[in-house]
């Protein structure tokens, strides 16, 4: 672990006088300082690249926090489970813990992990609209919360595993019919695609009636997840009006209450500066109000509000900074910087066409800002990190360039592609830093080659 001078030199307030705060899409605390660098949980990132090398990414401790209490303290009486999927390892499994959230974990390895780190396993929820017998049977052995019901042979084959002395808590995910999300590869809450059972063919009912009549399933509740990248918040209070219908019907046809009801994710981050944020707080004045009424009107109580956000927790509190490889015009005149990540660390520009901002990191640049193609080192003409940066005209190779918001779906998602490895993740917190996950190195690779004859490299 290392303690970085800078903050010492805060401490009497020698740069903090001439530094600037960044604000969104940066997180709380990250600042500017007068000589370029950018202080990220009190550590410069020009001395994490040079310590750990390029492509590098850091994760902030105290917003990964910040944001896990925010949503805790919007929803007291609430659930709040991390997607995993936005991001897992063992030790952001341990920050949520101490934060008091649950996990939503969707495959064998990410539920491993999790139990690996010695999460809670009554506190996690698996998700997953093809689930192995191997992750029903894990999850069921070691006591899973919830186990989320997608598809009508999920629940014969669930209720033949789970285990008579102790019934499986489960929820049944429904499709409410709603459109929402930033992009359509990530809109789960329309019938046409393949996660959950629609409401409008009466077959969201029809999986809760069959997991009734299972002695050893025990319905908890019903979820529901619209999408990814929400900003507004008319989509969930339209989930709240369908859901309670639904928790009506089977209250009327099958006298059963339902205690809990889990909203899913999706809740929106900045990417660039000025782009709409979602705000726990907000959410929960909306949505806790509506689903008082809703219950009011059909006689309900009020089921227990669960939710699962995961990129507003872990996507501002990371940053990637790359390496400037090469500096090329195009004949008709356009900047292009290549860097040496891109789409095998986040694939997210190449698959949806996201948007980011990159700054200049590690010295000031009084050049006025020219427009720039931030590019990867891939091989392919799409790997465009950032089509239209506003960076300095006189960025060259051997500069540091940072990607802000780079937490969620980027080192969850990176690929082998072109065995470039992944890159590490640097764990960042009151100016000191602490790998949190290694660089993935040839040996990783070659490691996964039994008894193929090698020579030293
Ligand atoms: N719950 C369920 C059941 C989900 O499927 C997801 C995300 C979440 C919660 C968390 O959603 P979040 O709060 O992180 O938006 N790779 C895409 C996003 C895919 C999201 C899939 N499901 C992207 O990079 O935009």
């Amino acid at each position: 672990m290392n303690v970085h001078p800078v903050m010492e030199e805060q401490a009497h307030g020698l740069p903090e006088a001439r530094a600037e705060q960044l604000g969104a899409p940066w997180p709380t605390g990250a600042v500017r300082l007068a000589d370029g660098d950018i202080l990220f949980g009190g550590v410069r990132l020009s001395e994490l690249a040079d310590g750990y090398g390029t492509p590098v990414y850091a994760l902030d401790e105290a917003e990964v926090r910040r944001r896990a209490a925010a949503y805790r303290s919007a929803l007291p009486e609430g659930s709040v489970h991390y997607a995993a999927k936005a991001f897992l390892c063992a030790t952001l499994a341990r920050w949520l813990d101490e934060e008091g959230l649950g996990l939503d974990v969707c495959s064998e390895n990410e539920l491993g992990l999790a139990l690996a780190a010695r999460f809670p396993a009554e506190r996690i929820v698996l998700h997953g609209n093809a689930k192995s017998e191997a992750e029903l049977s894990l999850a069921v052995r070691r006591g899973v919360g919830r186990i989320v019901l997608d598809s009508f042979s999920e629940i014969a084959h669930l209720a033949a595993l789970a285990d008579p002395q102790r019934p499986q808590g489960v929820y049944v995910r429904v499709i409410p019919g709603i459109e929402a999300g930033h992009h359509s590869a990530v809109r789960t809450g329309v019938d046409d695609q393949q996660f959950g059972f629609p409401l409008s063919d009466g077959s969201a009912l029809e999986a809760a009636a069959r997991v009734l009549a299972q002695p050893h399933l025990r319905l908890d509740g019903l979820h529901c997840h619209l999408g990814s990248q929400i900003a507004e918040i008319g989509p969930y209070l339209l989930a709240v009006d369908r859901l309670v219908e639904l928790l009506a019907a089977l209250r009327d046809r099958y006298g059963c209450t339902l205690p809990e009801l889990d909203l899913g994710g999706g809740h929106a981050i900045a990417y660039r500066p000025g782009e709409p944020a979602f705000a726990p707080a907000q959410f929960a004045a909306c949505v806790l109000p509506r689903l008082r009424q809703r219950c009011a009107e059909h006689h309900l109580p009020m089921p227990k509000l669960a939710i699962e956000p995961g990129r507003a927790i872990v996507g501002p509190a990371g940053v990637a900074v790359y390496r400037v490889l090469a500096l090329k015009h195009t004949p008709g005149g356009q900047r292009i910087l290549a860097v040496d990540g891109g789409m095998s660390d986040n694939p997210r520009p190449a698959l949806y066409g996201a948007g980011y901002s990159a700054y200049l990191v590690g010295r000031r640049s009084g050049a006025p800002t020219v427009p720039t193609r931030v590019v990867g080192r891939h091989c392919e003409a799409g790997d465009v990190l950032v089509p239209e940066a506003d960076l300095p005209g006189d960025v060259r190779p051997g500069d540091l360039i940072a990607v802000p918001a780079a937490g969620a779906y980027q080192l969850s998602m990176a690929s082998g592609y072109n065995l470039v490895g992944r890159p590490p993740l640097i764990g960042v917190h009151d100016g000191e830093d602490r790998v949190l996950l290694r660089r993935e190195c040839l040996a990783d690779l070659l490691g996964r080659e039994p008894g193929a004859p090698l020579a030293a490299v």
